[in-house]
């Protein structure tokens, strides 16, 4: 194809599946283990690090604070932590990427240094607001600039935080653990106050570190002051990668196909129960702990699946999965219906518009609301995606293909490599051939 902005896939129909794939480690939590290692006290050993452009952009950046990380072996990574105050200038703004959660988690740890850094992002990051993030931090006395509420955001050093009990307007897990990092550098108490509930990865990680926080009733608070101690950690496989393999088994799934390793915390799994009210045959085997996160071994069949109207508070446990849970909901028999998510309108695109107009391409009937979607599922047919550079656009429309009548070809898929690298291996491994033009 001539015209193509960086790489393309091509996907040809009728695919069957089946057999075993283990996914790479959870984007939220391996951020998550470079932020909290590096202001740890000591070492902090991480196993099943996820190596994409975001998580990397995390651990670039800890490092450009004076932070010394070391990658002994694949997927492994050891964080030599320069304990609570112990960072440094970096020498240039923080390039953040793609990457959303490293931007507004990184001003909840820089508003409390004694230091001015610059975050900036990639033309997607770019676009995305950040004053959400800001506002709250600002409230505990953090000096921080956005760029008419998007990146580059600049931080001010050297402020004196305190708590705050904050009420979150917006469901967001970002914007909840960037007020609990900055909770660290601030007198007395800070709390965040939910009322749907979000991803609990900071939480339970900053325990592991030692941190005592509190959680009641929708309500987390940590007291200002107390340092992390360095530890072990082991990321499990990340579901939102397990959700393209999740619907690509419920379309085509012939044999069984076993998803190994996949973090099934309560706050993310979402997607398993809205595949399951859709009709999917799907289970958990082999239920385990990987430290303070529970794991699973998912295996799935393939089955007739039905529309649903999706539940308003399974939206924010399943945020990331709805690209692919709308070529679910293509497939499916009946009408689905999704509300609540205008969230998804300001994710690394507007996954609204890029998903209808995606779905539309293939002759889905597939009708964009302000906050969701309505789809008439059916048949899908073949053509031409744009996935406005966004991963899990282009990664769901490669299992779209599955049951289309003729090939999708997926332009603008370099961004994978920012949460899923070596997609079109795994994939292929168990029967969803992508074929990789440069
Ligand atoms: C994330 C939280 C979610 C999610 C993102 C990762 C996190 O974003 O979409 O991919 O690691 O905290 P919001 O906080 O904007 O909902």
């Amino acid at each position: 194809m001539s015209g193509a902005a960086g790489p393309w896939w091509r996907v040809a129909p009728g695919a069957t599946l089946g057999g075993e794939v283990a996914i790479p480690g959870d984007k939220s939590i391996s951020h998550r283990a470079m932020l909290f290692g590096g202001i740890a006290d000591g070492r902090t050993e991480v196993d099943g690090f996820l190596e994409s452009e975001d998580c990397l952009a995390t651990l670039n950046a800890m490092r450009a604070m004076g932070v010394t990380i070391e990658r002994p072996a694949p997927q492994r990574v050891v964080v030599h932590g320069v304990g609570r105050d112990g960072l440094r200038a970096p020498a240039a703004p923080l390039d953040m990427g793609n990457a959303g959660t490293a931007m507004r988690l990184s001003m909840g740890l820089l508003a409390g240094q004694s230091f001015n850094a610059t975050l900036v992002g990639d033309p997607s990051l770019s676009r995305r607001p950040m004053e959400r993030a800001a506002k709250p931090l600002r409230e505990m006395g953090a000096r921080i600039e956005t760029t008419d509420g998007r990146p580059p955001v600049r931080v001010y050093g050297g402020a004196e935080l305190h708590g705050v009990d904050w009420d979150l307007a917006v469901p967001s897990a970002q914007v909840k653990s960037a007020i609990l990092i900055a909770g660290l550098y601030a007198d007395g108490e800070t709390a965040v106050r939910e009322h749907a509930v979000t991803r609990d990865h900071t939480e339970r990680m900053l325990r592991a570190f030692g941190v005592d926080v509190q959680v009641r009733e929708g309500r987390a608070a940590l007291r200002g002051g107390q340092r992390l101690q360095g530890c072990r950690l082991t990321v499990p496989g990340d579901i939102s990668s397990a959700a393209f393999f999740l619907v690509a088994g419920a379309l085509a799934a012939r044999e069984p196909l076993v998803i190994r390793n996949v973090g099934v915390n309560p706050t993310r799994t979402g997607v398993i129960d809205i595949l399951r009210l859709m009709g999917a045959d799907l289970r958990l085997v082999n239920e385990r702990r990987a430290g303070d996160e529970p794991v699973a071994d998912l295996e799935v069949r393939r089955s007739e699946l039905r529309g649903v109207e999706v539940p308003r508070e399974l939206v924010p446990l399943a945020i990331d999965e709805f690209p692919v849970l709308f070529v679910a909901a293509a497939n499916a028999r009946g009408r689905t219906v999704v509300t609540g998510a205008e969230e998804l309108r300001v994710k690394e695109s507007d996954r609204i518009a890029a998903m209808a107009d995606g779905l539309r391409a293939i002759g889905v009937n597939a009708e964009p609301t302000l906050d969701g979607m309505v789809i008439e599922g059916g048949s899908c047919g073949g053509g031409r995606i744009d996935s406005r550079g966004d991963h899990r656009i282009a990664m769901a429309f490669a299992v779209a293909a599955l049951r289309a009548s003729a090939p999708i070809e997926i332009l603008d898929v370099a961004n994978v490599a920012t949460s899923f690298p070596g997609f079109t291996t795994l994939a292929g491994r168990v029967g969803l051939g992508v074929e990789v033009h440069a």
